[in-house]
């Protein structure tokens, strides 16, 4: 895939009639869909829209925009990049709207960044693949840092997904994530064995797990972890808003997400093909929204 189809997006975006989502481009080259803003109707032009995806920042601007017959997705989402990334450049909140906003999360992200560096070095010691081999093909750090607020809504329109979904059943498009939530509860993994698992933790734990291109470099050894957002099981009639960090550990954009020769099976050929992270971040980001 050259370049993000809008219209293709916007097709899809009807059918599944997740209407009162966008999912926005705020900064973009070659019609590239990276960065993205929840929290505001389709129907407003890019000003009104950049006005939102500040507001987010500064006032948890919600999502919850009526439309008929619409599944309701109550999320609502910030994403930061690597500093100075010329292909997908950061979009800040003015430096009066927020002080300090934008250098604690540069430096944030450059501190998961190491943090990720040091899981990669313990996996490179698992999988007794070469020392810096994993971090050696994230050394452009391509992350992605995302700030999720999901409002409070009612408990019933949570528990019936043709309402509302937090966020659906889905893996993680990258090699690792590092989560860290805030303990509203909500947060579910799929086990081997097909049963969903709550996952519980304090504010200061983090969640790691694993993504689609581990799964795709490993040829399938590692399985990336299969999850989703949605009523907490101790929820009373209403559920409270929930509050997550994700780091996304990405490979680099130019790297491929075929199987790497260290896991190729050399009686069978490669479950997973060529493509670069980036093409792979691409067909992802349309085949979800
Ligand atoms: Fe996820």
């Amino acid at each position: 895939m050259d370049t993000f189809d809008f219209e293709e997006l916007r097709t899809r975006r009807e059918k599944s009639q997740i209407t009162n989502m966008y999912f926005e481009i705020l900064a973009c080259k070659n019609q590239q869909l990276q960065r993205h803003y929840t929290g505001a109707e389709l129907s407003l032009n890019l000003a009104e829209r950049q006005k939102h995806a500040f507001n987010m920042v500064q006032i948890h601007y919600l999502t919850e925009v009526t439309v008929p017959s619409a599944r309701k997705r109550v999320v609502e989402s910030y994403d930061i990049g690597p500093n100075n990334d010329d292909l997908y450049p950061n979009i800040w909140p003015p430096e009066n709207t927020l002080p300090g906003f934008q250098a604690f999360m540069e430096n944030f992200f450059d501190i998961m960044n190491i943090f990720k560096d040091a899981l990669l070095g313990l996996l490179e010691d698992h999988y007794e693949v070469s020392k810096g081999r994993f971090s050696a093909l994230h050394n452009m750090a391509q992350n992605e840092l995302r700030l999720l607020h999901y409002p409070d809504i009612k408990t019933e329109l949570l528990k019936d997904t043709k309402k509302a979904v937090r966020f659906g059943q889905h893996t993680d498009f990258g090699t690792i994530t590092i989560l860290f939530q805030a303990p509203a509860g909500g947060l579910y993994f799929r086990s081997m064995n097909g049963n969903w698992n709550e996952i519980l933790s304090s504010k200061t734990d983090a969640i790691i797990t694993f993504g689609d291109t581990f799964e795709r470099w490993t040829n399938g050894r590692v399985h990336a972890g299969v999850h989703c957002v949605q009523a907490p099981s101790q929820a009373q009639d209403q559920t409270g808003e929930r509050y997550a960090i994700a780091y996304f550990g990405k490979a680099n954009r130019n790297q491929s997400v075929g199987v790497l020769p260290e896991f190729a099976n050399k009686l069978e050929s490669p479950k997973y093909e060529d493509m670069t992270a980036e093409e792979y971040n691409q067909y992802r980001m349309l085949s979800l929204y």
